[in-house]
């Protein structure tokens, strides 16, 4: 971590001091190089998209928000900060009943299981599976699947298959033998698949009989160019409208977001090493604003 100056409020735009930021494993690859033909890195320089927290300053002309706002978005390596400059187009507004942490993975996790679900709209009645369903994107995706009527199958690991069940999900564990397992639980067929891992996982809806274009990965670029399968990912849903919409299911308790861990910021290194074991129970995320200035927000 190095200290910056604090940013200036630029006209049109809004300064937010973070409350949370949330973490995904993409961030790693980008800090490690995987991803540097599209998203180079240069050090010192931000991390983190999607995060919670209190607008701060408003610059001249913008009208949609006010200072002390409690706001979530979406800001493009430049989350995981104490000050965030935003568009009014990238912020949308906290429902009251919605926590901090919960609020800071709607543009991610959240958005990218929304995009999802909706190009396989699963219908009243099918079977869908999703793949890690108790993971970051995996978790709120078997939820909104299952909102809309359908029968969810999720995999998980040992430990999140009774987890799952508890959420009204039909828990399979992934690995060796996946397919075999997925037919015994879906006797009638499956309809669509979302995964949210790669790992060979769109190869078995293949095998399953589920036409590609009720196939979505989000984790699997071979899977896309070899099969003709959907991609539909965060970038698909990255309006406000649709972030309040998931919002608004996570404040009235209809989608539940657990929160595996919260780390302060000074455990960054451990978040990321955490994150790394890809072993979770929906999101893990980090403190950026120190307890004793959060403890005097506005509840929750
Ligand atoms: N393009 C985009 O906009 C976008 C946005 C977000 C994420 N992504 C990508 O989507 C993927 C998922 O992200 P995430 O944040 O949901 O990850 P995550 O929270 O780290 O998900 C971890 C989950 O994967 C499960 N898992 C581990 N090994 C597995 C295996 N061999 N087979 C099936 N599941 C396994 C784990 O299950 P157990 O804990 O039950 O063992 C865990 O719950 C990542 O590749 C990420 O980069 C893309």
């Amino acid at each position: 971590m190095v200290d910056v100056p604090r940013p200036e409020t630029p006209p049109g735009r809004v300064l937010v001091e973070v409350v949370t930021a949330a973490m995904n494993p993409g961030e790693i690859g980008i800090r490690e190089g995987v991803f540097a033909a599209i998203w180079p890195a240069a050090f010192p320089e931000g991390q983190g998209n999607d995060y919670s927290g209190v607008v701060a300053e408003v610059g001249e002309g913008v009208t949609e928000f006010r200072v002390g706002q409690p706001v979530l978005g979406f800001a493009p390596r430049a989350a995981q900060a104490e000050f965030v400059v935003a568009a009014p187009s990238a912020l949308a507004s906290k429902p009251a009943g919605l926590g901090w942490d919960e609020a800071a993975t709607i543009a991610g996790a959240g958005a990218t299981a929304w995009a999802g679900v909706g190009v396989v709209a699963p219908q009243q009645g099918e079977t869908v599976v999703v793949s890690a369903a108790a993971g970051g994107v995996g978790v709120i995706t078997a939820q909104l699947a299952a909102l809309r009527g359908a029968h969810v199958i999720g995999t998980a690991g040992e430990g999140n298959l009774g987890y799952l069940a508890s959420l009204g999900v039909t828990p399979v564990r992934y690995g060796p033998g996946l397919l075999g397992r997925l037919q015994e639980a879906a006797p009638d067929g499956v309809d669509a698949y979302l995964d949210t891992f790669g790992a060979g996982n769109v190869d078995v809806a293949i095998a399953l009989g589920v036409p590609p274009y009720r196939i979505n990965t989000i984790a699997d670029g071979n899977a896309i160019r070899k099969y003709g399968v959907r991609s539909a990912a965060q970038e698909q849903a990255d309006t406000p409208e649709i972030w309040e919409r998931i919002a608004g299911l996570a404040a009235t308790g209809q989608l539940v977001i657990p929160i595996t861990r919260a780390y302060p910021m000074d455990q960054i290194q451990d978040a990321y090493r955490d994150l790394g074991t890809r072993r979770v129970r929906g999101k893990r995320v980090l403190h950026v604003m120190s307890p004793e200035r959060r403890s005097g927000l506005l509840a929750p």
